[in-house]
């Protein structure tokens, strides 16, 4: 094979974020933004890694300079090459590497989760490596504790599979979401991270594991009640439990300014629900509504400068783009 291109969706967390990572219930889907990788081979001996959005091309002669002198900043990609290196037996020779996503990093919609899942992919097949996509899934995961510390899985799970899931404790089911269902996510322009969100949740947690367990709790009631009523489509209900997950997530103080300022606005013009999505302290904010509110909430919060972009589900997760 001379060259291979994989693409990988971004995801949404619409209920049960931070929950997810202690055992209890969440939702998320796959949206139609997309991470992807291409790797080919190179007449050069050396290994390539092109990462477009951070406008760095590097290259290294040997696995062991790959090794030594990756930047720490992208320690998952190195992880993952010595990984397949030792399970493998691969020496990544003459090989060219470009990767790239629409995602914003920091936005809450999975662009390191997309990232890896397309990456993985992408060896999987150029290398002929045999792993399905819960295999797929399995490294990315891996992949992602690296850069979030200790994440519940439900990202990975998302981008490799796509369509919408429950997601519990490592294992997921589908869920078919109503087509009537959009969500509007609008972002709050302050890059968040994740791992910083996730272990302020551990030390609140180890201070007060009273309160943050039964919020947990809580959280994980909503997402099993918001499973029910997203399969029916019924917006009014999905929009409470959204408002109720939210009133969750602020007492866990998870909510900024800005994400303030956007679900505020929402609701103003009419919103049925609207709520953080994925780590919070920044990141995006989704919303529910009726269809004939959808253009004026988008064009209040664009007026504020918060860009907003309708949900489109992405039904296949990962796949092969292209290959020759
Ligand atoms: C991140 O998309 C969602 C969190 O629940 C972390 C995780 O589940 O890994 C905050």
């Amino acid at each position: 094979m001379e060259s291979v291109t994989t693409i990988s969706p971004g995801k949404c967390i619409l209920f049960g974020e931070h929950a997810v990572v202690y055992g209890y219930s969440a939702i998320a889907t796959a949206i139609s933004l997309y991470s992807s990788c291409t790797i080919s081979k190179s007449d050069h001996e050396t290994i390539s890694v092109n990462l477009e959005n951070y406008d760095k091309i590097y290259e290294f002669m040997t696995l062991n300079e790959l090794a030594s002198s990756f930047p720490e900043q992208f320690n998952q990609i190195r992880y993952l090459f010595m990984s397949l290196h030792n399970k493998f037996n691969l020496n990544f020779n003459n090989i060219k590497i470009t990767l790239k996503s629409s995602i914003m990093p920091g936005s809450g919609l999975g662009s390191s989760a997309s990232t890896a899942v397309a990456l993985v992919s992408a060896f999987n097949e150029f290398y002929g490596l045999n792993l399905d996509k819960q295999g797929i899934s399995e490294v990315a995961f891996e992949m992602e504790k690296i850069v979030h510390g200790s994440p519940s899985g439900i990202d990975n799970t998302i981008c490799t599979f796509g369509n919408s899931i429950i997601f519990q404790n490592g294992t997921y089911k589908f869920l078919k979401m109503h087509q009537d269902l959009k969500f509007i996510i609008t972002d709050t322009n302050i890059e968040h991270d994740t791992k910083l969100a996730i272990n302020e949740i551990k030390t609140l947690r180890e201070e007060d594991p009273k309160f943050v367990n039964n919020i947990f709790r809580n959280i994980g009631k909503l997402s099993k009640a918001a499973k029910r009523e997203l399969i029916k489509g019924n917006k009014k209900h999905v929009g409470e439990l959204m408002n109720r997950n939210q009133n969750y997530l602020s007492s866990l103080r998870l909510v900024n300014q800005e994400i303030s300022k956007v679900i505020n606005t929402a609701r103003m013009f009419g919103a049925l629900g609207s709520k953080l999505t994925g780590a919070g302290l920044g990141g995006c904010v989704i919303t529910i509504c009726k269809d004939k509110k959808i253009e004026n909430i988008i064009s209040q919060l664009d007026k504020q400068g918060f860009k907003s972009y309708l949900t489109k589900i992405d039904n296949q997760g990962v796949r092969i783009e292209k290959k020759e």
